[in-house]
């Protein structure tokens, strides 16, 4: 069975990010993946600085890490902070990004957020995709940038304008042809 990874940027409670994680999971279990939910509050990690490396290098790095290398599919979900990404995201990844084999590499990512300004994380989108880029990643076409964030979802956590729905079909089509050497 191909295994795919999820996880969210934003670890607020009644998260908009969240929701987009949670809908992914159900798109990506219907399309027949083996889906991890990952809560990045259970991996805690210090700010990161070099000082720490290599005798400090937290635990929780390693296990996200370890747990990342299982899977070929991971998506990530961003709010938007600052025209950038969240701090939350920044330092998982560059923790992630010192611990070899590279997580990067060898695996098929996908990205989406969501955000209470109309744009709708494009400005964010477009920072993770160059940053994750640049360290091996192949990150799957696309911008699913999903905004203003109050009118994004429905009752049931589906999101309500076809044009998304429409991404997010053609990302899960990406997922299912994209296979790449994981070697
Ligand atoms: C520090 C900070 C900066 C923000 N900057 C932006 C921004 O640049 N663009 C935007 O659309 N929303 C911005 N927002 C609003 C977020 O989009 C909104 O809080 C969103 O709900 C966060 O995602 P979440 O619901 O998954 O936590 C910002 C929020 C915070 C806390």
């Amino acid at each position: 069975m191909r295994k795919a990874l999820t996880l969210s940027g934003s670890i607020r409670t009644g998260s908009y990010n969240q929701m987009l994680q949670a809908h992914m999971d159900k798109r990506l279990f219907e399309a027949g993946f083996v889906v991890t939910h990952v809560d990045l509050s259970d991996y805690d990690m210090p700010i990161f600085n070099e000082d720490l490396e290599p005798d400090h290098v937290p635990e929780t790095a390693r296990t996200l890490a370890d747990l990342i290398r299982e899977h070929e599919i991971i998506f990530v979900a961003t709010p938007e902070y600052n025209g950038s990404l969240p701090p939350l995201l920044v330092n998982t990844f560059a923790w992630l990004s010192r611990i070899p084999p590279s997580v990067f590499r060898g695996r098929t990512w996908g990205i989406g957020g969501v955000s209470s300004g109309k744009y709708g994380t494009v400005s964010a989108l477009s920072h993770l995709r160059d940053t994750i880029s640049k360290v091996g990643a192949l990150v799957v076409p696309g911008m699913l940038g999903i905004g203003p964030a109050s009118e994004a979802f429905d009752e049931n956590g589906n999101p309500v304008e076809q044009s998304v729905n429409a991404k997010i079909d053609q990302m899960i089509t990406a997922f299912k042809t994209i296979q790449i050497d994981r070697t």
